[in-house]
């Protein structure tokens, strides 16, 4: 893990405009919400597709890049006092806090246009169509089919109970689309998969890719903040549904114990059992950070 965060964090310093370029406030306020902290499990989750498909880590290094600019800019656009008001991200003041709303729009704006800027001028496939079938998925992951659609439904759901399946659409749209991307766009950095490992690896996606969410619920109500880096107890202060308000905190713990087993089960049948994706589903649902 620590390779390929290392590795990303210096890739992302280098993509991004440097402190000094003009408009000098928006590049630092970029830098501030993109470097220095985070996990990186889309990062991570593409490498390790990437590994099972014997990809060159060159392609995934930039497919890492652009799908950890997404994330970020996800980050700064979800901490908004129009969205969820907070004000620690990361262990420091989030990027509307230390600079100021405006700022913090247009970084959100800044990082999307980059993510597919990335995937457009670097070679990341021998087949051009493939490539284009790769900026494809990301737009479609990112936008009001995926994960700003699954925003908008969280959102909406401020004060309202959710049934279980509407709970789980939204979660597999706000957090799993982007999630499933990673995977995704990890595999195609090579032709070397066929059809059906494509479909197993989204198998694992899928279930990884709730796992995260239904974890990240848990740990928003039993974590500390200082642990977290962001505003512990959010969720219920807030009045969202969460897996926690619905299932309670034993049964989504089970829920997430589940999902990891499926993800293993998804990828049994891949070269190396799946490699390190399948450390990376214990990583996502362990975690208590
Ligand atoms: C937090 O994501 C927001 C969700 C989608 C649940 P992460 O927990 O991956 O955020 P960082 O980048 O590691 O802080
Ligand atoms: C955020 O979910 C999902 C996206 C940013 C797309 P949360 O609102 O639960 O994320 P945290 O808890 O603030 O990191
Ligand atoms: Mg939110
Ligand atoms: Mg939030
Ligand atoms: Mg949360």
């Amino acid at each position: 893990m620590g390779r390929v965060q290392t590795r990303v964090e210096s890739a992302l310093g280098r993509f991004l405009p440097a402190r000094d370029i003009i408009p000098e406030r928006l590049h630092q306020a970029l830098r501030y919400a993109v470097l220095g902290g985070g996990k990186r499990v889309r990062p991570l989750l593409a490498f390790a597709a990437g590994e099972v498909a014997a990809a060159d880590p060159a392609r995934l290094e930039v497919v890492a890049c652009a799908l950890e600019c997404i994330h970020a800019y996800s980050l700064v656009h979800d901490d908004l006092p129009c969205m969820d008001n907070d004000v620690l991200r990361h262990g420091k003041p989030t990027c509307h806090v230390e600079y100021d709303e405006a700022t913090a729009l247009l970084v959100g704006d800044s990082l999307q246009a980059l993510a597919f800027q990335l995937l457009a001028e670097h070679r990341l496939a021998d087949d051009p169509a493939k490539q284009l079938e790769m900026v494809r998925i990301l737009a479609s992951a990112c936008g009001s089919r995926g994960m700003a659609g699954g925003q908008a439904i969280d959102l909406a759901a401020v004060g309202k109970s959710l049934s279980l399946p509407e709970l789980e659409h939204m979660h597999m749209h706000k957090t799993g689309a982007l999630i499933r991307a990673s995977v995704a766009l990890g595999a195609r950095c090579s032709g070397a998969l066929g059809a059906q490992e494509l479909a197993s690896l989204d198998d694992y996606a899928k279930c990884v890719g709730l796992a995260f969410q239904v974890v990240d619920d848990l740990l928003d109500c039993e974590s500390s903040t200082a642990t977290l880096g962001k505003t512990a107890g959010k969720d219920a202060s807030s009045n969202k549904p969460t897996y926690v308000s619905v299932l309670g905190v034993t049964d989504a713990r089970t829920l997430a114990g589940d999902l990891r087993r499926q993800a293993h089960r998804a990828i049994a049948g891949l070269k190396d059992g799946g490699g390190r994706l399948g450390e990376l589903a214990d990583f996502i649902v362990l975690r208590n950070f």
